[in-house]
């Protein structure tokens, strides 16, 4: 694709305007019930230009099917890995099997491996403060041993709740990392700048305004309307996103580390699951956001600079928690089964173009489960659909949401469809002691979609098997939904920041 672009520009004559947004990547989460084979993902991601990747750990499906690819590749140490790493041994090991195995010619193009996933996010009450610094130290020497440190480095994505501003002074050039954490980070900064690795921390605007009515929404864009001022640097804020950036940069340089490069690791919009969660909000949100990147405007205390960003997510996670909010399954640019969900151009020149979906997708066959018309006792619906919901997935039924104003009855047939594709249309999953019924005819309803449910992969040759890795869904979705794979808890980031703001933005709106 690179190629190609080059060519564009050169025949085109476009020579100083980028063919898109440099860099971009995106996070590659695993927490559904069905997935796309790796290999269809992996030419998404080639057909749209996508050359980054950011992965929740180092699964050796997925990395077979990067091989060979130019696409550059972050894997990861899971949040429950940490502890093992500890061990310079275990680390090595590790290094060996996930990193240096794939690193031959022909082999996966990794550049980064994330040590722990967002591992002193409040929410996980100190579990990994001890952990999360040696096994980075660990990771790091294991690479350099091993030869690839000066092309792999490992660091840790963090969320932005490891840094504040004081609320007396809840300004961006005021940032610095949480007190609590002040000492470990204060550390895994200097072993960052030692190695030459960047610090990456995730980014979410959205999470500024979930369930926050106070908080200005134009702020969370990047079209305009509100603005505020830092009182020490006179800079002017247009958005959350460049006041959060600025506040990880100010705690950086308060921690002696000022110019050390920051990538946003996670960034994005959901698309269901909240009133602020839909299609046009997102599409907002990243009109404003890759026209910024693509111009490297940087930010106030960083103009002009290029930001390195992993949009969040690839694809819709059915299996995730929602702990978060139930907006929590619907973070991707591409739905369940990689089709694009509104207009996106990479180029960041804001045209309205469409992202190639992906291709040769193989699905359960037509059927749907509905509410059987011809039931008499109906004094089970309740119940049996809060069954379907609790192994399902009905997210898209609440407040605000894209399945809402269906009908008491549609939202049974809703719920009885998803389980009934969750459980790959098993004719026992639509039986509901006979309230529900199998039907060919398409029950979606305007804005809601009765969706049928990706072909899961054959199973393994071996009936002994239990890799767990199968998507039969009555298992995987229960257990697979504690996976920490994404920020799996609430996400206090932005809002920190953001919440900070919200006092001084009530007096100070331009
Ligand atoms: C390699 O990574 C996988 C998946 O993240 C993990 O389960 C496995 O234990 C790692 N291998 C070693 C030898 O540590
Ligand atoms: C953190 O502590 C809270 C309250 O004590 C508890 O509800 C929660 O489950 C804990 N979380 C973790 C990840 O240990
Ligand atoms: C981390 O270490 C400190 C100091 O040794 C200790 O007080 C604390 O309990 C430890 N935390 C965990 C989660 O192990
Ligand atoms: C974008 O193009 C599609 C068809 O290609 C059209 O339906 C849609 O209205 C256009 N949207 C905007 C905002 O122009
Ligand atoms: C659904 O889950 C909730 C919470 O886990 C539980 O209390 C309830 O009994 C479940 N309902 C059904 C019908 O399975
Ligand atoms: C069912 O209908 C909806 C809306 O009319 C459409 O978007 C969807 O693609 C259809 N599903 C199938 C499997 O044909």
């Amino acid at each position: 694709m690179v190629g190609s672009c080059l060519f564009l520009r050169i025949i085109l004559f476009v020579g100083v305007l980028g063919c898109r947004v440099n860099g971009l990547g995106v996070n590659w989460g695993t927490v559904a019930s069905h997935q796309l084979p790796p290999k269809t993902t992996v030419k998404l991601l080639k057909d749209n230009g996508i050359l980054k990747v950011k992965l929740f750990d180092a699964d050796n499906t997925i990395l077979d099917a990067l091989a060979g690819t130019d696409i550059e590749v972050m894997l990861a140490v899971s949040n429950q890995e940490l502890k093992t790493m500890t061990d310079f041994d275990k680390a090595k090991e590790w290094v060996k099997a996930n990193v240096t195995k794939y690193t031959n010619k022909g082999g996966v193009n990794i550049k980064f491996v994330a040590v722990g996933n967002e591992p002193f996010l409040k929410a996980y009450n100190g579990s990994h403060i001890n952990t999360t610094f040696p096994a980075l130290k660990n990771i790091q020497n294991a690479l350099n041993d091993a030869g690839v440190g000066d092309t792999i480095k490992a660091t840790v994505p963090f969320n932005a709740d490891v840094y504040d501003s004081p609320d007396k002074n809840p300004y961006p050039s005021a940032g610095k990392f949480r007190t609590d954490i002040f000492a470990t980070m204060k550390e895994i900064v200097d072993f960052l700048a030692e190695n030459k690795a960047p610090f990456i921390v995730n980014i979410y605007p959205f999470l500024s305004l979930y369930g926050n009515d106070d908080f200005p929404v134009d702020y969370a864009f990047f079209d305009g309307g509100k603005s505020i001022v830092d009182s020490v640097t006179g800079n002017k804020y247009t958005d959350v996103f460049d006041a959060n950036y600025d506040t990880c940069v100010s705690a950086l340089k308060a921690a002696g580390h000022g110019d050390m490069p920051v990538v946003v690791g996670e960034i994005g919009w959901p698309t269901d699951g909240d009133k602020m969660a839909n299609t046009a909000n997102a599409f907002r949100y990243y009109s404003g956001l890759l026209p910024k990147l693509a111009a490297d405007k940087g930010t106030p205390l960083r103009p002009g600079s290029y930001i390195e960003v992993y949009m969040f997510s690839l694809f819709d996670e059915d299996s995730k928690s929602i702990d978060p909010g139930n907006f929590e399954k619907h973070w991707g640019i591409f739905t369940y089964d990689g089709q694009p969900k509104f207009p996106m151009d990479f180029s960041g020149k804001g045209e309205n173009k469409t992202l190639v979906g992906a291709k040769d997708v193989k699905y359960l066959p037509k059927k749907w489960c509905t509410v059987n018309p011809d039931a008499t006792d109906t004094s089970k619906l309740a119940e049996k659909m809060q069954f379907a919901c609790n192994k399902s997935d009905c997210t898209s039924l609440g407040f605000g949401s894209s399945c809402n104003k269906l009908d008491g009855n549609g939202k049974v047939s809703y719920a009885f469809n998803m389980y009934y594709q969750m459980n790959n249309q098993d004719d026992r999953a639509c039986d509901f002691q006979g309230l529900g019924k199998v039907t060919t005819e398409n029950i979606s309803q305007g804005t809601c979609n009765f969706l049928i449910q990706l072909e899961p992969p054959p199973p393994p040759p071996q009936s002994s098997s239990s890799s767990g890795s199968s998507p039969d869904s009555k298992s995987s979705s229960s257990s697979s939904s504690s996976s920490p794979s994404s920020h799996a808890y609430p996400s206090l980031s932005a809002s920190l920041v953001g919440l900070a703001f919200i006092a001084v933005l009530t007096f100070m709106l331009v």
